[in-house]
């Protein structure tokens, strides 16, 4: 078992083994994910040393790799999923139904139809409802099983406004109803739990702050709504992208919870995503050409924004690094590096001091772990790339030619 005294609380690229990476990249092609999925075991057991009887559940969406998901359960962690599809990848990768947390938001017909059918054939799972009528859906379909209902306190948190839900009107049931649809709900269904989440990448004074805003909040609901098993504060936990930031102390943000919940009589949910994958991969691809005036260089690599796509779409940052043994005793230039999709947008960086690119370098991108391989697309028909372990193991094979047509009449 991953010992949490052990492990540092965050993983930077120049802690990855460049000879190892350069090895995989040899043998798997670019442009490639390399997971090491001891880091999620470390990662798991940090957070269940900060929060040791919260029930913590993994956000699949960040990372829903089948290897990733057993690493998590081995952990001891639920899964909390926002669709039928990922709720059918927990279920297969071993999940106890018990620890399944669906968080329906506005969904499809087809998902409620599927998650209902794999409750009635014996998954005991939780239904997180974000909306009145979504109750009735599930009345509709004789779904009386675990029901949690997701608040929206009215104030977010999180790395970037498209990611803030807490305030969205698209999530959740607004604070001045939530009473009423608990007492509508009681009656039918096994009301468990009041949920909430603030957003996502929570890191930084002011987003802890928010954070806390959102906890008080939180607090207020559960205490009017009264009779919980468990009070669910969402994701959102965040990590450090750049180098000179520092991670977040989890003990702080343990003890921030624990004081705004105060008083509560239910026991702790916590839904994270990205702390548990984002600095457990990282993404490899291979410089094809290199171009530009000394100081405006560009290096066109083979990864492109279908393959992470956080770049382009949060302007987020990801550290960069050449793996090439020679790269040390090079020159630092301002360098762009760029995907190759018809889009302006699809650069990982601009004019960032890097190693002079040469043709054929091997470059790392570090903190791809989470909501990196599952946005990728294959826009401008682009096979998604592969998958594999730090040991080897192929988690995800690299799509061909052939299968950007199969679904294709
Ligand atoms: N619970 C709920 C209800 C969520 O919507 C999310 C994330 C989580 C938990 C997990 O949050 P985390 O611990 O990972 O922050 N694609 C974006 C992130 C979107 C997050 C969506 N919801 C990105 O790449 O930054």
């Amino acid at each position: 078992d991953a010992d949490p005294e052990d492990s540092p609380a965050i993983r930077r690229l120049a802690d990855w083994d460049a000879d190892r990476l350069s090895d995989i990249a040899d043998e798997h092609d670019t442009p490639l994910y390399v997971t090491d999925l001891d880091r999620v075991a470390e990662n798991c057991a940090r957070l269940r040393a900060a929060f040791p009887d919260a029930d913590l559940r993994y956000a699949v969406k960040a990372n829903t790799a089948r290897a990733v998901l057993e690493a998590v359960r081995d952990a001891g962690l639920g899964a909390e999923c926002a669709s039928a599809g990922e709720v059918r990848r927990a279920l297969d990768a071993g999940f106890d139904g018990d620890d399944v947390d669906y968080t329906a938001v506005n969904p499809p017909e087809r998902d409620l139809d599927a998650v209902v059918e794999w409750w009635e054939d014996g998954a005991d799972l939780t239904i997180t409802v974000g909306a009145a009528d979504t109750l009735d859906r599930l009345r509709e379909r004789g779904y009386d099983g675990r029901v949690c209902v997701r608040a929206n306190p009215g104030v977010g948190a999180g790395h970037h406004e498209k990611v803030r839900t807490g305030g969205a009107a698209k999530f959740g049931v607004p604070a001045e109803r939530v009473a009423e649809v608990f007492a509508s709900a009681r009656p039918d269904f096994d009301v468990v739990g009041l949920h909430a989440h603030a957003g996502s990448g929570i890191h930084g004074d002011e987003d802890l702050a928010a954070h806390r805003e959102f906890l008080a909040r939180v607090a207020d609901l559960a205490g009017d709504v009264g009779d919980l098993e468990y009070v669910n504060v969402g994701g959102g936990i965040g990590v450090p992208y750049r180098d000179d930031e520092e991670p977040l102390d989890l003990d702080a943000v343990a003890a921030a919870i624990r004081e705004e919940l105060d008083g509560l009589d239910a026991r702790l949910a916590l839904e994270p995503g990205r702390y548990v994958v984002a600095d457990a991969a990282v993404l490899l691809t291979r410089v094809n050409t290199v171009k530009g005036a000394p100081n405006e260089l560009v290096a066109g690599v083979d990864a492109g924004m279908t393959d992470l796509l956080r770049p382009a779409m949060y302007d987020a940052f990801h550290e960069i690094r050449s793996l090439e043994p020679d790269s040390v005793d090079r020159e630092e230039a301002p360098v762009t590096v760029a995907g190759p999709i018809c889009e302006s947008g699809d650069t990982f960086c601009e004019g960032r001091p890097l190693p002079v690119p040469e043709r054929g370098d091997l470059l790392a991108l570090g903190n791809v772990g989470a909501y990196g391989y599952e946005m990728a697309s294959t826009y401008n028909s682009r096979p998604r790339p592969a998958d594999v372990s730090l040991a080897g193991e192929l988690l995800r094979e690299r799509e061909s030619l052939a299968d950007l047509t199969r679904l294709e009449r």
